[in-house]
């Protein structure tokens, strides 16, 4: 089953509509941020919120959601490291719209071992960090991975805005849907026979213990794998060589998003996995820049766990 990237274009006064609704939200500034922004989001265009239903409960490749309203001069320079707080007006406004989105989709989280915690995060390439398996990389490819794999509560989408892509440098996404596998390969891949630690963004103290690849419906299953950060179990050569099977045909059904600025990309990071071609960084204030915020279906399951929305690790 080959599915496709959905496209949502915001209409002129949708577009204007959503740039006034982010500079309400951050205008107003009593009270729980996150409460606020998720009353607003009620307030989204109904374009918007339809496409946002239907993609929760289809589960799609992705949806891009296009035409945001951002006025590039003011959004100040590309960075070269992670900032904590948006610097100007205009980034502020391109948060609350990725907020509003991310919040009408689901609940905006964390992971507390990155970034310390940082809701919101920049992904730019930072020098130093070119050939990494960072969101900060670029000469080389982000491999392809289900974000916070290893994480028994990953969030169920990813949302990423684009600010810049002076290259048209392209996410890469795959619906497991279009994966092709064997019977016997699939089985396997749903036994808890896999190993997946925290990525190298992730300061986490974690110790993997087997879980399936694999969970859910067996035809239309979830996947959660992080090839760069799974080593296969000598002792165990079935489940290395379902790994190994399943790796190369998600290589094959790889597909290029290449987002412009003013672009949401969501990723039902459940469904699909993503990764990102390679690219040459500048360094020189235009850079590739996206801004990203997770978001989960249920914040219940992470309560306890979190700090605020930073989730932490289980005991
Ligand atoms: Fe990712």
């Amino acid at each position: 089953m080959a599915h496709d990237v959905a496209r949502l274009l915001l209409s002129p006064p949708h577009s204007a509509a959503l740039r006034e609704l982010a500079s309400r939200a951050v205008a107003e500034t009593t009270g729980d941020r996150l409460h606020r922004l998720a009353l607003l989001g009620q307030e989204l265009p109904i374009g918007l919120r339809r496409a946002l239903v239907d993609f929760r409960l289809t589960g799609g490749a992705g949806l891009v959601i296009g035409g945001l309203p951002l006025h590039d001069a003011d959004l100040g320079a590309s960075p070269p490291v992670a900032t904590e707080t948006p610097r100007h007006d205009e980034l502020a406004r391109a948060d609350a719209m990725l907020l509003l989105v991310a919040s009408f989709l689901g609940y905006p989280v964390s992971q507390a071992g990155v970034d310390g915690g940082r809701l919101v995060r920049d992904i730019s390439p930072a020098p130093g960090h070119e050939a990494t398996q960072l969101g900060s990389s670029s000469s080389a490819e982000l491999m392809w991975h289900t974000e916070d794999a290893f994480h028994p509560l990953r969030p169920d989408w990813v949302c990423l805005l684009c600010l810049r892509n002076p290259d048209r440098t392209a996410t890469s996404l795959a619906p497991i849907d279009d994966v092709p596998l064997d019977d016997r390969t699939r089985a396997v891949l749903f036994e808890p026979r896999f190993l997946i630690r925290p990525d190298s963004s992730n300061s986490a103290d974690w110790q993997p213990h087997p879980v399936p690849v694999l969970t859910g419906d067996r035809q239309r299953p979830f996947v959660r794998i992080d090839p760069a950060f799974m080593t296969g179990n000598p002792a165990d050569p079935e489940a290395a060589a379902a790994l190994a099977t399943l790796v190369e045909a998600v290589g094959g059904r790889l597909r290029d998003v290449p987002l412009a600025p003013g672009e949401i990309l969501l990723i039902d990071n459940f469904r699909s996995v993503h990764g990102r071609r390679p690219f040459t960084a500048r360094y020189d204030g235009r850079d590739r820049w996206l801004r990203t915020v997770c978001a989960t279906a249920d914040l219940r399951r992470s309560e306890g766990l979190r700090t605020g929305r930073a989730i932490g690790v289980l005991p």
